[in-house]
């Protein structure tokens, strides 16, 4: 059995540490180092995260309707799905903050009902709103959740404040929407806790910083933490997901590593020729087909590789080429067409 990308065994140090408040240490999520401690064994580890038939009915309405769902050490996953499709609902049945209807939720083989102080030792979390103490400073924000969780050195928050930008001699009360989404990220973060539950992480924040959250996670999925993510934006998981999961209606869709998914999806390319129109399935090269043409335009659906489309365009004078990913609508449609038929 292949150890090594789960750093510890959960109840090796920071449960345990957890039951002493104020001695949250957690152990190095470096595999090596973590083995070095005799941390490692060949004893089955507990699933970072674990849902089994987990369900939440408000009101008669099912927001959360039998999600059973495992996820795996220094994993990536995207919970991907339209503004009321069940996402928050689920990251707070696993923070213990909502009680499940039915079924269960565990991290690193802990109840999160019966044990969520455990479990918090454990997580990084952030809100889809983030709520902060507006005459505060940024960095009285960081010191307080660095002693919070036991850390004692402040040096890894101001690094991750300053790689997003992010300045922490400011009152939370005069940040921006960005800004508060920035600090509660750091916040999650500090501590290098080995489960994260993010929700909706990168909402609000420009496309650089984007990206450098995007970096980060990578950084930390690489060094072993468990990463569940939330999301209505289809480019986000693809960027960032070792794996996706669609969520509708508080039903899974469908789970799929964004491999298997990418080679699946259809995208969209208009041409646009200066000159001669290439003959009627002249373009239908290796992936590609024609769907539609209009005056100097032609409409084509493409699958993952370009290469054949591109060769094959180089024979024509070439005004202009845009490409569509579809949406995370797009996507739905989809599903939705294949359950009609
Ligand atoms: N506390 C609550 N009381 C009643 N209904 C709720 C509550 N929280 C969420 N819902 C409903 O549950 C569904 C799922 O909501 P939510 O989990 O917030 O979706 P998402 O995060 O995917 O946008 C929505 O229809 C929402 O209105
Ligand atoms: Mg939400």
């Amino acid at each position: 059995m292949n150890v090594t990308v789960l750093p510890w065994r959960a109840h090796d140090s920071a449960v345990w540490q957890a039951a002493t408040p104020g001695a949250v240490h957690y152990a190095s999520p470096e595999p090596g180092a973590a083995r070095e401690r005799g941390l490692m064994s060949d004893e089955p580890l507990p699933v970072p995260i674990s849902m089994r038939g987990l369900t939440k009915v408000f009101d008669e309405q099912r927001a959360v309707d039998g999600l059973t769902l495992d996820l795996r050490g220094g994993e990536v996953f995207g919970f991907l799905g339209p503004n009321g499709a069940g996402k928050s609902t689920t990251i707070r049945m696993l923070l213990g903050f909502i009680r499940p209807t039915s079924g269960s939720a565990s991290i690193h083989g802990l109840d999160c009902t019966r044990q969520a102080t455990a479990v918090h030792a454990l997580t990084g979390y952030l809100a889809g709103e983030v709520h902060l103490f507006p005459h505060l400073t940024g960095r009285a924000h960081t010191e307080l959740v660095t002693s919070l969780r036991g850390v004692h050195d402040p040096e890894p928050a101001e690094e991750l404040a300053a790689r997003l930008d992010l300045d922490l001699t400011r009152k939370a009360g005069a940040y921006s929407k960005g800004n508060r989404q920035k600090l509660g990220i750091v916040m999650a973060l500090i501590g290098a806790p080995p489960v994260l539950l993010l929700d909706e992480p990168t909402s609000g924040l420009d496309p650089i910083i984007q990206h450098r959250v995007w970096e980060i996670l990578r950084e930390r999925a690489a060094r072993g933490t468990t990463i569940l993510f939330s999301s209505h934006v289809l480019g986000e998981v693809e960027q960032v997901c070792d794996r996706v999961g669609v969520l509708r209606d508080g039903r899974l869709v469908t789970v799929e590593p964004v491999a298997d998914w990418r080679a699946h999806q259809k995208r969209r390319i208009e041409v646009t020729f200066a000159g001669a129109l290439p003959a009627p399935g002249a373009l239908d090269v290796m992936g590609v087909r024609e769907v539609a043409r209009h005056g100097p335009t032609v409409d084509l659906e493409i699958g993952d590789d370009v290469d054949a489309l591109i060769k094959a365009l180089a024979n024509y004078n070439v005004l202009d080429l845009r490409t569509y990913q579809p949406t995370l609508e797009d996507l739905l449609l989809g599903y939705y067409r294949q359950e009609a038929t």
